[in-house]
């Protein structure tokens, strides 16, 4: 017969043992984090509701989704992102939900992408969002957390030479300026998405999508050389005082001072993000040494996504962190930990008689919290030590039908120890 293609389904990924044993570890980090900053953990179910996801501004994410009808007839979808069902649980509970909220989760996303360098079909995403808190306060504790996750990770936050740099902007100060130019709410968010692709897609591109929408070519000129502005100064010469983007902006920064972050932060209008959802503050992590070009992970700040489902206004904020980009770069590095199974014990019955007194010592060690195998191959020692040690295992138990019948055991000790002991089978087992 012929073998079956071993390949996961293109742009997804397996997960063996030792990446799993990385994944464990980063998702430990991201955990830890988040207690630190009293989110509550949540989840959802990975097949959503279609219409979640369609948006008329025409999101990226829209086209890029996993859907199908059921059985049932239901359009559904595997979840792009987390927000949607987020806002879904939100509304669901309503009132009954003590505002405001800090929660967290580690949702698997589906997007059909093409598959690239920091893009995947796949990828699992750390999210933390507060909801019900429309100060920007908000904003700044949900960037001192990423921040505290890069530190634990091991790279550099330091001022003067750190490895990341987080470029924010805030969305109303283009949505004033459009207004500025006779271009109404109605239409910023579908102006927002197609600015957003101008890397990809070209200048003449974004005009000729832009024209679409109504905006004429002296205001596609306009807003493309606003986006070009950095710096707080920058932006408070091009816009007006009140523009309620600069004011956010700035005490966005004042906040991030207090707790330290704000040498990481870079005002850059560039940043628009190309979820349609985002109403203010907008933010992209990037490897500063330029080595990657993909953000690293995104956020903002989003207030109306819970009316366009049809509910009252609720204030959210958050951000996705994804797996693949984070790991390349601690990868690259050379950040990522060299873990091992854990293993503390490795029982050795010597032949097949021998295996109820190792499933015996075996039980004893792992009520005391041991972690512990038994090698019933019955092959011979020097292949037992080997794997022993490759498994990083602490102590060697040998049961022979000697020593056994003589009521001990030998005790090898693995790693730099290298001694051996005989143990009577009684203290082995508890009496
Ligand atoms: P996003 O920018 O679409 O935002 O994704 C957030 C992060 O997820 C990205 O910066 C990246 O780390 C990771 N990511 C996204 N797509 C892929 C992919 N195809 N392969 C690998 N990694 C990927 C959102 O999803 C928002 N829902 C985030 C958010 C939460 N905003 C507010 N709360």
């Amino acid at each position: 017969m012929a073998m079956i293609d071993t390949q996961p389904v293109k742009g997804t990924r397996d997960f063996y043992p030792e990446d799993m044993r990385v994944r464990t570890w980063l998702f430990g980090l991201w955990r830890e984090v988040a207690r630190r900053y009293g989110f509550e953990e949540f989840d959802a179910c990975v097949l959503e509701q279609e219409e979640l996801y369609i948006r008329k501004a025409g999101d990226e994410i829209t086209a890029q989704l996993y859907n199908f009808v059921d059985k049932g007839e239901r359009r559904v979808a595997l979840r792009p992102e987390l927000t949607p069902s987020l806002a879904r649980m939100v509304l669901a509970k309503g009132a009954a939900l003590p505002l405001p909220l800090r929660w967290f989760s580690i949702p698997q996303c589906f997007r059909y992408e093409q598959s690239q360098k920091g893009r995947k079909r796949e990828h699992y995403q750390w999210n933390m969002d507060i909801i019900g808190l429309g100060s920007v306060a908000g904003e700044a504790e949900l960037m001192a957390a990423q921040v505290e996750f890069l530190t634990l990770a091991g790279l550099n936050c330091a001022h003067g030479h750190s490895d990341v740099v987080i470029k924010v902007s805030n969305r109303q100060v283009i949505q004033h300026f459009l207004e500025g130019l006779g271009i109404g709410p109605d239409r910023f968010a579908a102006v927002c998405v197609v600015i957003d692709k101008r890397d990809k897609i070209g200048p003449a591109a974004v005009a000729a999508e832009l024209a679409r929408l109504g905006v004429d070519e002296g205001a596609s000129r306009a807003i493309l050389a606003l986006l070009e502005t950095t710096g707080l100064a920058e932006v408070a010469a091009k816009v007006p005082a009140d523009n309620p983007g600069l004011i956010a902006l700035t005490e966005l920064m004042a906040l991030c001072q207090a707790s330290g972050i704000a040498h990481l932060l870079s005002i850059d209008l560039s940043v628009i993000r190309g979820l349609s959802y985002y109403t203010g503050t907008v933010w992209e992590l990037f490897d500063a040494s330029g080595a990657m070009p993909r953000a690293i992970s995104g956020g903002g700040r989003y207030d109306r996504l819970l009316e366009s489902f049809g509910g009252a206004s609720v204030p959210m904020v958050g951000f996705g962190f994804g797996d693949v980009v984070i790991t390349d770069i601690l990868s690259e590095r050379g950040l990522l930990p060299v873990l091992g199974r854990g293993i503390d014990d490795v029982v050795y019955p010597l032949s097949a008689v021998e295996f109820p007194v190792a499933a015996r010592v075996a039980t004893a060690l792992r009520r005391q919290g041991r972690a512990v195998t038994v090698d019933y191959t019955c092959r011979r020692f020097r292949h037992v030590i080997e794997r022993a040690e490759k498994d990083g295992a602490k102590r060697l138990i040998v049961l022979g039908g000697n020593e056994v019948r003589d009521g001990v055991c030998q005790i090898r000790h693995l790693g730099g120890e290298k001694r051996e002991e005989r143990i009577p089978l009684a203290d082995m087992v508890g009496g």
